[in-house]
């Protein structure tokens, strides 16, 4: 069954110049790091196909450096012999029925390193005349490779503090030449760029350029001001205009986490809208066709664009329109696909295929077998539903009242709702598939012995780490697991022991019920095992809590009369706390692992069971033990 009739506006065609849309879906770029020196690999061309073959409209594919570069994961087209690949990669995504475009870029005064991003701005070194003629010149002659690769689009980006956009924002542009000053002189350099590039690409192919409609920086650039930069580009020769935000210092906003509201940026793509005569794409958490047809609908934008929601899932569009929305695999906002990497590229905690399409491709297994699952968070509900996709008879058993383990709890905290996302669609993939769970069994190695599968997974999760430490048993001391869950009352005055994600993500819980929170960590730095924008954003929240952080702070003692504590080497003696919440990582439960060592054909220990991680490391696991039996 298709169901185009409930999104009528999301599915119907569009026209930019002489390209031809069939939807109003675009996928927005993702620097994947799949690219090799500069070029199209495998991975590369499989990730964006399998996109396309899910039915956007159009990609809008990764930057292509117009210089040399010392990014080799990101596309390169500064030199002819990047043509050959990208002209593959076109000619791929056209037979699997979508249109591509690309961006060209330039960096600027970015550092290349991930940290920095989230520096403070400084000022930017004033390149010469010269050399921005030069790189005017050199954006063109990329547009030229562009069409010879056979692309439908040229998007230019000008947005996220790189090069283009740090001469269009009043904070990045300080200069006092024909470059500056004013808005003709802020845009000069861009319209010298579209310009450039129209000339040589004429009306064949639809040209776009990616703006900033906020940057969120004090003294940068507002909507105000990119209503005024807007038309003024339009006018330079623009068929389309791709609205964004974020700059160098509040880059995390470019791609906003999950504490930011579905659909953050489309004020800004109306504002615009209302200043130009040519289509605007929207982009900012728009991840369910309700909010994209909405937002069509309120004539805020023309295009819907979507990146970390098309990377969770590439067969988005196609669910949609199968009348299937409740199968989509929602993004989480979690982040992970900017902020970490697997084995140097793009990962999705959802979507653990993301990536590696090419070598994780689900094939029917040789043979089916009787396969237990035993444990139903993260890792063993993936793998239950990949063995079961490839044909295995799999029975999942849980020994709680409900499946999502650890998970749940990783849901709890403010800002975190949507994680609960995940458990609910594996759940649903779970129910479809057939599989069968029971709920409230405890396991032992008897069960497994009377079940007799053929393979046992053992997914047990792990437990809160409680280290020997003197007072640690006293009743005032507490897991962040206990807080979390709710179950249990906690005093006014509350420590934190622990400063990694749960630790940090505790104190703002309980600072939001109004609880005076301080939260110590042994390590110099807070929140190391969290990505970088999801930190930056919960520092500025905790810093609004009022929260008090010490760091190199590491508790020795809890006693009758306080804390003791060795801060920055030195012992001190604090007054006691009401209340103690241990945050201190978590220990593998794998007792019946131990115990079945031996005694059944096929053994697999996945998860927090084999070795505590995270929620992308589970469900990677559990992909990968599902296809490997
Ligand atoms: C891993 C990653 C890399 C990105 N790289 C680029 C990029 O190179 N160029 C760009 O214009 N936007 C880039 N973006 C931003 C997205 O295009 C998009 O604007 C942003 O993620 C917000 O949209 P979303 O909420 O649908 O993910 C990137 C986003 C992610 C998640």
């Amino acid at each position: 069954m298709t169901d185009t009739i409930s999104f009528p506006l999301l599915f119907s065609p569009m026209k930019i110049g002489q390209l031809e849309l069939k939807n109003r879906l675009v996928m927005s770029p993702v620097g994947t790091r799949l690219a090799h020196v500069g070029k199209v690999t495998d991975a590369f061309k499989e990730f964006y196909a399998a996109r396309a073959r899910g039915g956007v409209g159009l990609i809008v594919l990764e930057p292509c450096f117009v210089e040399p570069t010392d990014e080799p994961k990101f596309l390169s087209l500064y030199d002819d012999n990047f043509i050959p690949g990208l002209k593959e990669l076109v000619e791929t995504i056209h037979s699997e029925g979508a249109k591509i475009g690309v961006q060209l870029f330039h960096a600027g005064w970015q550092p290349g390193a991930k940290q920095a991003r989230f520096l403070p701005p400084i000022p930017p070194a004033e390149i010469s005349l010269e050399r921005i003629k030069e790189l005017v010149g050199k954006f063109a002659q990329a547009a030229s490779r562009t069409k010879v690769a056979g692309f439908d689009l040229i998007e230019i980006h000008a947005a996220h503090g790189y090069l283009l956009s740090q001469f269009l924002s009043p904070l990045g542009n300080q200069r006092d030449d024909e470059y500056g000053l004013d808005i003709t002189g802020r845009t000069r350099f861009v319209v010298e760029v579209i310009q450039s590039v129209k000339e040589r690409i004429g009306d064949e192919l639809p040209l776009s350029c990616r703006i900033n409609g906020y940057e969120h920086l004090p003294g940068g650039l507002d909507l105000e001001g990119a209503k005024e930069i807007a038309p003024v580009l339009v006018d330079a020769g623009l068929d389309l205009l791709s609205v964004s935000a974020g700059a160098l210092g509040s880059y995390p906003l470019t791609i906003p986490p999950s504490d930011t509201k579905e659909g953050c940026y489309v004020h800004l793509a109306e504002g615009i809208k209302q200043v130009v005569s040519v289509p605007v794409v929207v982009v900012g958490r728009i991840n369910t066709p309700d909010l994209a047809e909405e937002t069509l609908n309120l004539g805020k934008a023309d295009l819907i664009a979507m990146a970390r929601g098309l990377v969770a899932d590439p067969e988005f569009t196609v669910k949609t329109t199968n009348g299937e929305v409740q199968r989509i695999r929602k993004c989480i906002a979690c982040n992970a696909c900017l902020d970490t990497d697997y084995d140097g590229h793009i990962l999705c905690t959802v979507n653990p295929v993301a990536g590696r399409e090419t070598e994780l491709e689900t094939t029917p297994a040789e043979q089916s077998k009787k396969v237990m699952v035993i444990g139903g968070g993260l890792s063993g509900l993936q793998a239950a539903m990949v063995a079961s996709i490839r044909g295995h008879k799999v029975v999942l058993y849980e020994e709680t009242a409900n499946i999502g383990g650890q998970w749940l709890l990783a849901s709890s905290p403010l800002h975190k709702h949507e994680f609960e996302g995940m458990v609910s669609w594996l759940s649903y993939e779970l129910k479809t598939l057939g599989v069968e769970i029971i709920l409230g069994q405890s396991v032992t190695s008897a069960t497994v012995k009377t079940v007799n599968p053929d393979a046992v997974i053992v997914a047990t999760g792990a437990l809160p780490a409680v280290p020997s430490v003197a007072g640690f048993e006293r009743e005032q001391v507490i897991t962040a697991w206990e807080v979390l869950r709710g179950n249990t009352t906690i005093g006014e005055r509350v420590m934190v022991i622990g400063g990694g994600a749960t630790g940090l993500e505790t104190a703002e819980f309980l600072a939001e019920q109004g609880k005076k929170v301080s939260v110590v960590e042994m390590l110099k730095a807070f929140g190391t095992d969290m990505g970088g924008t999801v930190y930056f954003h919960l520092r500025t929240r905790l810093r609004k809590l009022a929260i008090e952080l010490f760091k190199n702070t590491e508790v020795k003692e809890i006693n009758e009369s306080g804390v003791v504590v060795m801060r920055n080497g030195v012992e001190e003696n604090w007054a006691a706390f009401d209340t103690y919440v241990l945050a201190l990582g978590v220990s593998s439960r794998n007792d019946l692992a131990k115990e079945l060592e031996g005694k059944v054909g096929e053994l697999y220990v996945i998860g927090d069971a084999n070795a505590p991680g995270n929620g992308a490391n589970a469900m990677r696991q559990g992909y990968e033990i599902g296809m490997k039996i």
